[in-house]
């Protein structure tokens, strides 16, 4: 053998063993650390490597792969709901985002790939659309609000509105002097469902950013609350703060006396008030979480509703909450069977957390939630007034 035949087969076993290495680390990625140890030292340090790994796909919806091998992303895809998940966020939310939809794909959703729709009043930045859509094979898709589904409407007298601002932070109430929470309020009251991202769906899973996902979910609950004819769904219910809503239920009595045909006939005003309408107890359902039917804000009661507490301007001369209004406007025209409570969805958002206290709920979801510290029997939530009440029928 010449010189120039023995320097050809080097080189060719070299091209085959480094061949050889690469394909098998593609296939044992994630499971052997002193195999990964090989490849990083392999590689060049180029910049256009950055820190992704050679054998790391790029993003790539419907790709087998699974990572870290001990996940398991077996799509379930006997049935799915007209379903999005929904998330208003900031681009400074970018972080505290990416949390929370880390936590709901590994608890839930990287078995089921629901879409998710993120709105925002300004246009997201490409790091924010980078960040999150390396977290899931899901459809993402990220819309700008309508400037008048947003920004406080030319019918509200500015002068009035400040002068109710001064006195709430006078007060020393949460938000008091916000306008953007107000238009955040009423956005979410009156306009998510609308917006043309949100239009091709029926259902929604409101989630924000720095929320947490303690529990493993076994099931859909989009088909659940389907298959159940349910409109709405909770974990957590409080009362709200008086100052906030002074005049709201006022209107709200004054709405159903001027439409008793919108009002559902078995209906859970006997959770909100204990003399038939006449005071409200506070008690709301907690609107930072919400599973529920869009098609229930799109009807003719809600639209009516919304309407009509639009134009009493309390968004913007108190501070309304979406959480007081979506939950009177359920309780009120939807029956007591159409609103759910997810007792074995673990739900945390800071400060409250719900866990399921049921050992079996808490064991099968691998619940990572302390139990003894839900805030469902805390004296600030309204749980044990549902219960008596879904006694009471
Ligand atoms: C692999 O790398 C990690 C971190 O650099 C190190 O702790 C570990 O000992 C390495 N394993 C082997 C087998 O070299
Ligand atoms: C992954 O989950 C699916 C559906 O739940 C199940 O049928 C399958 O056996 C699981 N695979 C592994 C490797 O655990
Ligand atoms: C999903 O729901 C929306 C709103 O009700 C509807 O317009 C759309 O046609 C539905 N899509 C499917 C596939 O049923």
């Amino acid at each position: 053998m010449n010189t120039s035949a023995r320097y050809i087969i080097v080189v060719l076993a070299f091209i085959i063993s480094i061949h050889y290495i690469i394909s098998f680390t593609h296939e044992s990625y994630g499971r052997a650390t002193s195999i990964s140890n090989i490849t990083s030292k392999l590689r060049p340090s180029s910049p256009s490597n950055s820190n992704r790994p050679d054998n790391f796909p790029a993003h790539n919806p419907g790709s087998s792969w699974t990572p870290g091998g001990s996940n398991n992303d077996t799509l379930v895809v006997d049935k799915r709901a007209n379903a999005t998940f929904v998330i208003l966020a900031r681009n400074s939310d970018l972080q505290s985002t990416v949390r929370s939809v880390r936590e709901i794909e590994d608890r839930f959703n990287r078995r089921y790939r629901y879409p998710y729709v993120f709105l925002n009043e300004e246009p997201f930045t490409d790091e924010f659309k980078t960040r999150l859509s390396v977290l899931s094979s899901a459809k993402m898709e990220f819309g700008l609000i309508p400037h008048d589904h947003w920004f406080q409407p030319d019918s509200i007298d500015e002068a009035k509105a400040k002068a109710s601002r001064d006195k709430m932070v006078e007060k020393n109430i949460i938000y008091g002097g916000s306008v953007s929470y107000r238009n955040m309020c009423r956005f979410n009251s009156g306009f998510f469902f609308r917006h043309p991202l949100m239009e091709k769906y029926r259902w929604y899973w409101r989630i924000e950013p720095d929320v947490h996902f303690h529990c493993d979910i076994h099931y859909d609950p989009f088909l659940f609350m389907e298959e159940k004819k349910k409109v709405y769904s909770f974990t957590i219910t409080m009362y709200e703060y008086e100052a906030t809503i002074p005049t709201l239920w006022k209107h709200v009595m004054d709405f159903a006396k001027l439409h008793p045909e919108f009002i559902a006939k078995d209906n859970s005003l006997g959770f909100m008030s204990s003399n038939n309408g006449d005071s409200y107890n506070l008690c709301h359902f907690w609107s930072n979480f919400e599973i529920a039917d869009m098609e229930f804000w799109r009807g003719p009661a809600y639209t009516a509703f919304f309407e009509y507490l639009d134009q009493q301007g309390g968004f913007y001369y108190e501070r309304w909450g979406d959480a007081p209004v979506h939950s009177i406007a359920a309780a009120l025209f939807a029956s007591r069977d159409q609103i759910q409570f997810f007792d074995d969805i673990g739900y945390e958002h800071n400060p409250y957390t719900h866990c399921p206290k049921n050992k079996d709920v808490w064991e099968k979801g691998r619940c990572s939630c302390d139990p003894a510290r839900s805030f469902d029997y805390d004296g600030y939530s309204c749980m044990s007034k549902w219960d008596r009440f879904m006694e009471t029928k």
